[in-house]
């Protein structure tokens, strides 16, 4: 276990702010977090890759972080396998060991940044595919008690970026592992986007050949955390009501959309490029030159500067658009 005080947190937020936590605890088992439970004292904090944060000032609790490794094959049948993951493994090393061995359900979610925690928390989706899809049980542990509890996957609550442990649980439960349930005969998902379009001089199509096409879609449209501090898309596509939507739709015809339960999706993104946000910025803040959903940190950029963008941004979408938009980012 590590057990810091007066801990930078730079390396552990993609966004690259340079705050402290009061302390800072990686455990490395569930037997050692609920050691710790007992000595946690303030305000806890659990944090994955800490590729969804943006942090407004050093922290005055305690911040956790899960090194609870592992990928272990638990259980299969003729047509799928269930895997064993421990919350602390990258994600995408995850989905690379799955695409190794020919397991299919998590290659159209080849490279997000992230731990596996975070994808039973933030129900992590993309190019069509979302974790709720192939999870099968979360086990996590009280982080008041240190009990640890076992979640079915219709507990966990799942919808568009979003679950019971964002919502009613919030801040009570830290994930230890999460199983997944893949698939031994793969059905590729392909209908998102230009998938198809980039594979189509293939033959056989593999979830190898989907894995590498997401990630150069990835590579060619997201800015590098490593190069440009940012958290992915900094805001939720709204869904409106299919009465907003045809209203929107007779001024904007060509306005992308989805049709999803409760009323039709449209990228926020799109929205943001209509207002001339799109490789724009104010003071060190940026909006992405090639995807206007992603905020970008130019270097050296204070969180009030890109709060400040953020909610320029928001006013901007609600004044032409009539729609409020809400930050994916989780502000601390
Ligand atoms: N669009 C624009 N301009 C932009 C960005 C998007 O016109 O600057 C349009 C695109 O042309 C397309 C539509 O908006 O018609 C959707 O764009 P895209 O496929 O890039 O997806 P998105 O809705 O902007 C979501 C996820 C991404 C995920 C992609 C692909 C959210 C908040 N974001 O973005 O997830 O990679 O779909 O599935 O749902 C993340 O969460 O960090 C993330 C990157």
């Amino acid at each position: 276990m590590k057990d810091y005080s007066n801990y930078s947190l730079l390396k552990h937020n993609t966004f690259g702010m340079d705050v402290k936590a009061k302390r800072y605890v990686e455990y490395n088992s569930e037997e050692e977090l609920q050691q710790l439970i007992l000595t946690l004292e303030g305000d806890v904090l659990h944090i994955g890759g800490g590729s969804n944060l943006l942090f407004k000032d050093d922290y005055a609790g305690t911040v956790l972080h899960s090194a609870i490794l592992g990928i272990e094959l638990t259980d299969e049948n003729e047509d799928e396998v269930l895997v064993r993951v421990g919350a602390g493994v990258v994600w995408d090393d995850f989905v690379a060991w799955a695409v190794a061995r020919g397991y299919g359900g998590v290659e159209n979610l080849s490279l997000i940044p992230g731990e596996v925690g975070a994808s039973a928390v933030q129900n992590i989706g993309a190019y069509g595919a979302e974790a709720k899809d192939v999870i099968a049980l979360v086990e996590a542990v009280d982080l008041q008690s240190g009990e640890k509890r076992c979640f079915g996957v219709a507990e966990c609550d799942y919808a568009y970026r979003q679950s019971i442990f964002k919502k009613g649980l919030r801040g009570k439960y830290a994930i230890t592992y999460v199983t997944y349930r893949l698939q031994k005969h793969p059905v590729l998902k392909l209908e998102y986007g230009n998938i198809k379009a980039m594979l189509a001089d293939k033959a056989n199509v593999t979830i190898a050949d989907v894995r590498q096409a997401i990630i150069d879609i990835r590579n060619a449209k997201l800015p590098d955390p490593k190069v440009q501090g940012n958290a992915g898309s900094f805001f939720m596509n709204p869904v409106v009501s299919h009465e907003k939507f045809l209203s929107l739709q007779k001024d904007y015809p060509q306005m992308p959309f989805y049709e999803v339960e409760g009323g039709v999706k449209i990228p926020a993104g799109w929205m943001i490029e209509q207002c001339g946000w799109k490789g724009k910025s104010l003071g060190r803040a940026g909006v992405h030159d090639k995807q206007a959903l992603v905020l970008v940190n130019l270097g050296g950029a204070t969180s009030e500067e890109i709060i400040t963008l953020c909610n320029t941004i928001c006013c901007d979408v609600k004044e032409k658009f009539g729609i409020d938009i809400h930050p994916e980012v989780n502000l601390v």
